[in-house]
């Protein structure tokens, strides 16, 4: 079985975000680590989207955001979300943020798997109202989640 996943992000066109995400199976769902540098200062979403495809110089081949029960966009928090939905990257005044959450309905495997999609950081802040991806702006950051060596981490 799968025990941890990585993406590493990369800039789309014109931005410089970069950095990598983690994924560890974790007996509440799967542990979320990020650390992305390259950003302005502030809030920036963050989410799983539905292809694990950054071939778009502006990262819209990796489709909306992780949805597989068509529900509604949310904050992490919400009862009602897309599976997908991890709130907000906070950078600091040096553009540097790290992130850690355990998503409870990440999966490695099933219809809520993660292996082969993708992860955005975008420009702006989700706002988590705005339907259907909280108005967080263009994407500047792009990355595949693929299968990581398990001893890692
Ligand atoms: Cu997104
Ligand atoms: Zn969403």
């Amino acid at each position: 079985p799968v025990t941890h996943a990585i993406a590493v992000l990369h800039p789309t066109e014109g931005n410089d975000a970069f950095g990598f995400v983690h994924f560890y199976d974790d007996d509440e769902g799967v542990r979320v680590v990020a650390e992305v540098q390259g950003l302005a200062p502030g809030p920036h979403g963050f989410h799983v989207h539905e292809f694990g495809d950054c071939s778009a110089p502006d990262g819209t081949s990796a489709g909306g955001h992780f949805n597989p029960e068509s529900t509604r966009h949310g904050a992490p928090t919400d009862a009602v979300r897309h599976v997908g939905d991890l709130g907000n990257l906070s950078a600091d005044d040096a553009g540097s943020a790290q992130f850690q959450w355990t998503a409870p309905l990440l999966a490695f495997h099933g219809p809520h798997s993660i292996l082969g999609r993708g992860v955005i950081v975008h420009a702006g802040a989700d706002d988590f109202t705005s339907q259907p991806s909280g108005a967080a702006g263009p994407r500047g950051a792009c990355g595949v989640i693929g299968i990581a060596l398990p001893d890692e981490g």
